[in-house]
């Protein structure tokens, strides 16, 4: 039976990449009908410092933020990862199946310890295998995810198909990733070779989902491009990376492909075309960053929302957790 996990870090505010790459696909699934269960991973958010009361803000808002967006409690599973204690135990048993060799080659890896690795910590360091335990630990077959996270999503994978080699069972599937749609991988709005990111030092290399109408607009208009008109043929924008960018999420907000898009806008000029994208941006975005202020006035309600999913999750992880220390060995009396 189909079942589809996907977590968020509540390290930070909510980007345009998070949106378009990961919330808006979730509540796609969502609405086709699959059992579907969405994370606030605050285990992994801690693999960096967070100031506690940071954490607890960022946690209600991302999750204020999953339900602005269109996701119902009554349809999702909406928890957080501490709350559900078989993430961390799977967690454990999966950091003694991975190996340090598959964990060194992570480029998330390389990218947040930086120059400085030996000071990193440990948790960063086995970050994956925890992921590969969120994942599994639902036995769930489809994660909708942006596409930097494609090679976490490949050690899972390997991580379920080494745990059933060495114990000679079939218990973990392979689970799918589901990298779709126009906004895979957002870029930064000053550079279109970095990845729109939280954690960019200039807020105006991104829109967050709390950016008002007037951010919004500003931001867009002050977006890097190129001078050239836009392109009719996607072909058009290969060497054109900041064209690009803005286009994907120009197609990514209106539901359209970028071909639909092109054929509407090719010849036009950015000066004709940010507006467009201003205009759509402020009419999709206003509306989830209202309702999301709306929620927040009532943090006693995200946490009854956070705690009944969590006792949801908790019911599907159980069993399956108890199965893996059987196979593994472990006396459970
Ligand atoms: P995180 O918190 O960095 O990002 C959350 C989701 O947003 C997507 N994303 C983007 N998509 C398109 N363009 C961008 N610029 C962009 N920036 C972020 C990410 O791909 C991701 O889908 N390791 C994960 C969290 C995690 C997880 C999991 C995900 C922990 N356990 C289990 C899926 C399943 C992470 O750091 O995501």
């Amino acid at each position: 039976t189909p079942r589809v996990f996907s977590g968020i870090q509540p390290s930070g505010g909510l980007t345009l990449g998070n949106y378009l790459g990961a919330i808006k696909r979730f509540v796609d699934m969502q609405e086709s009908g699959i059992e579907t269960l969405y994370c606030m991973v605050d285990l992994h958010a801690i693999t960096v410092w967070q100031d506690p009361a940071d954490l607890r803000h960022n946690t209600r808002e991302l999750a204020a933020g999953y339900i602005a967006a269109g996701l119902d409690p009554s349809k999702s599973i909406l928890f957080n990862q501490s709350q559900v204690s078989a993430h961390a135990e799977l967690g454990w048993l999966f950091s003694c199946i991975a190996r340090m060799g598959w964990m060194k080659r992570m480029t998330q890896f390389k990218d947040k310890a930086g120059k400085n690795a030996e000071n990193a910590s440990l948790g960063l360091f086995g970050y994956p295998a925890l992921m590969a335990a969120d994942i599994l630990i639902y036995h769930s077959t489809h994660v909708p995810v942006g596409e930097d996270q494609k090679q976490h999503l490949e050690l899972t994978r390997d991580v379920a198909a080494k745990f059933n080699h060495d114990f000679g069972v079939d218990f973990f599937p392979m689970t799918e990733p589901v990298i779709e749609g126009a906004a895979t991988r957002v870029m930064s709005l000053r550079d279109g070779s970095k990845k729109m990111s939280k954690s960019d030092p200039s807020d105006a290399s991104r829109i967050n989902m709390t950016d008002d109408a007037d951010t919004i607009a500003k931001k867009i208009r002050k977006a890097k491009t190129d001078p050239d008109a836009l392109p009719s043929e996607v072909e058009g924008l290969s060497e054109r990376p900041e064209a690009r960018n803005l286009v994907n999420i120009f197609a990514a907000l209106s539901d359209m492909d970028v071909d639909a898009v092109l054929s509407d806008v090719g010849g036009k000029q950015f000066s004709e075309f940010k507006p467009m994208l201003v205009d759509l941006a402020v009419e999709k975005l206003s509306p989830i960053s209202t309702e999301m202020a709306r929620l927040m006035n009532d943090p006693a309600e995200i946490d009854r929302i956070l705690g009944e999913g969590s006792g949801r999750a908790r019911a599907i992880a159980t069993p399956i957790l108890e199965k893996t220390y059987d196979i593994v060995g472990m006396i459970r009396s």
